[in-house]
């Protein structure tokens, strides 16, 4: 399988579903319903992701395809499409501009995502890499920063919907760097977070209790950037495994040192 044609597909796919979610945007088109308290969900982001699922099983009818709000299809071909429909719902639902459209494709082969496209509508910036062909904003080449000093180093994070469990909201982990860092960065989509750390505007990122959907092509996109993403110890990152640390590569040793004293 090219994936090349893949990527180009999913250009293509990302675009008309980012059409969607503006076309939604500050609407009274927009009906919201309660996940949890903290977690929303629209018919917006269930109507990008019928599209996309569709046309995705339209055109790979024999790939595994994951989406966020429930969309399924599991095959034993190599490929798995991880679809978030609508990242960063909640600042969809207050008119927040920043959310996007995130589709990673991972190879179960390589053990590695392969092909990755990042959408943000409202900015019209789409990220997108394809394993060993570097990442692009738009038409242009990206590269991480070049930052070696965590202390200037501008930081984001995110924080997961439970967040009465004190012990696993990520309050500890931004307590202990906040004041060794420039600053830290609350975007609100993961997916942008990444995507941000591969262009050189935030130069590391951590977050835990994500999902494929969130992380996958943010995460190519940051490697093909020249980033280095892992879990927070260190380890090689896996979609499937709830946390990332992805940085501009020469401040991730530092960051998995503060990392490492959180128990
Ligand atoms: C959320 C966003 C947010 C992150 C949450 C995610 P959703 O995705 O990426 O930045 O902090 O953990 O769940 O639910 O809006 O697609
Ligand atoms: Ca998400
Ligand atoms: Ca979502």
């Amino acid at each position: 399988m090219n994936e090349i044609e893949i990527l180009n597909f999913m250009k293509v796919i990302s675009l008309e579903a980012g059409n969607i979610l503006l076309n939604g945007f500050r609407s009274k088109e927009i009906m919201i319903s309660y996940k949890s308290r903290t977690n929303l969900v629209t018919n917006i982001d269930k109507e990008s992701e019928n599209f996309l699922y569709n046309r995705i099983r339209e055109k790979y009818p024999d790939h595994t395809i994951i989406a966020e709000e429930g969309s399924e299809q599991r095959t034993e071909n190599d490929y798995i499409w991880y679809v978030d429909p609508l990242d960063a719902t909640n600042n969809y639902a207050h008119g927040i501009p920043y959310f996007s459209v995130s589709i990673g494709v991972f190879s179960r082969a390589a053990k590695r995502v392969v092909a990755g496209v990042v959408f943000d509508p409202f900015h019209q910036e789409l990220f997108s890499a394809c394993r060993g062909n570097g990442a692009f904003l738009n038409d242009e080449q990206i590269h991480t920063s070049g930052t070696t000093d965590l202390g200037i180093s501008l930081l984001a994070t995110g924080f997961p919907y439970n967040k009465a469990d004190m012990n696993r909201n990520n309050h500890r982990e931004f307590i202990a760097f906040l004041p060794r860092a420039q600053g830290i960065r609350r975007i609100g989509s993961a997916s942008l977070d990444l995507s941000y750390v591969a262009c050189g505007r935030i130069d590391g990122y951590w977050e835990p209790m994500l999902y494929a959907w969130d992380m996958a092509a943010g995460s190519l996109i940051v490697e093909e950037a020249g980033g280095t993403v892992t879990k927070y110890n260190g380890d090689p990152f896996d979609p499937e495994y709830p946390e990332i640390l992805a940085t501009n590569g020469t401040i991730h040793a530092q960051m998995i040192d503060i990392l490492s004293t959180i128990a």
